[in-house]
């Protein structure tokens, strides 16, 4: 996943570049996880990904960054595959795939955020360290920033590997599931900070399985279970009919479904 250099190509005016999906079908060994996927994303939008377990939402994500390898289909950002432009993206994996022993304080996690604009063996610039320290400012972590991360709260790591984010100045931030685990003060922090993010004309994707009325915080829903179910505002998406089929019989716990 070695990042290229922006100079080596030329640059897509930002808040203009679309993300594409098209014809994306992935299958881990013996099992189809995602199915002929088609779905845009047009830049400033909070886009919710949504599903029950099992549906693909973390194949999805990983598939679009070129984390994993596709049967059939693209993602384009731009005029280029999005996976060829990793230095464009920032990414939180699930909870679940960090680990959380690894000896590192708040501090290192959010200038890993700022390797790629340094390179590995080079020091930090001040302006690398200023851009970290806004950073977990802005997320409220600044003063923990000599703490073991493994030593944090759920709410608190899920802020520091946000600003981390925040620190990649990235145009597009892909998120599994950040709200797992996370108290309401940590929930609103991160809403509040991903609607200044798209206001600001970035992309952001975040994979949910359930968030009930905090659903209203998304512009777009894609609603999927191993193939695209329905992508638009919310109103189109959350339909009785469209989660029967996401869900099943399971559909009460978003509360306003048309
Ligand atoms: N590494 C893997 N190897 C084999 N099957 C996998 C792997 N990762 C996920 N799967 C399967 O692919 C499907 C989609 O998984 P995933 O994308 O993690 O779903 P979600 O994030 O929506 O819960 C599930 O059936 C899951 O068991
Ligand atoms: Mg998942």
């Amino acid at each position: 996943m070695a990042p290229r250099s922006r100079r080596s190509r030329p640059s897509t005016p930002q808040g203009t570049a679309q993300i594409t999906v098209d014809h994306l079908t992935v299958n881990y060994r013996d099992t189809q996880a995602l199915r002929n996927i088609n779905l845009t994303v047009r830049p400033g939008r909070l886009v919710g990904i949504f599903g029950p377990n099992g549906a693909g939402k973390s194949t999805l994500m990983k598939a679009m960054l070129g984390l994993l390898p596709v049967v059939t289909g693209r993602v384009v950002y731009g005029d280029d595959l999005l996976s060829h432009q990793l230095d464009r993206v920032a990414y939180v994996p699930q909870r679940s795939q960090i680990d959380w022993t690894f000896p590192a304080t708040v501090w290192d996690v959010v200038m890993m955020g700022r390797v790629k604009q340094t390179g590995w063996l080079n020091r930090f610039s001040v302006t690398s360290r200023q851009i970290a320290k806004d950073a977990l400012d802005r997320v409220g972590m600044l003063e923990y920033k000599d703490r073991p991360i493994g030593a944090l709260s759920g709410g608190q790591q899920q802020r520091v590997f946000l600003a981390r984010a925040l620190a990649q100045e990235a145009e597009i931030f892909c998120f599994d599931e950040p709200f797992v685990g996370v108290d309401q003060k940590t929930e609103a922090v991160i809403f509040q900070i991903f609607h200044e993010l798209a206001k600001a004309g970035k992309t952001v994707l975040v994979v949910n399985h359930d968030l009930g009325e905090s659903i209203t915080n998304f512009d777009q829903i894609i609603l999927l279970n191993k193939e695209l179910i329905a992508t638009g505002p919310r109103e189109w998406v959350l339909t009785r009919d469209n989660m029967t089929r996401a869900y099943g019989g399971h559909i009460g716990f978003f509360g306003h479904v048309a």
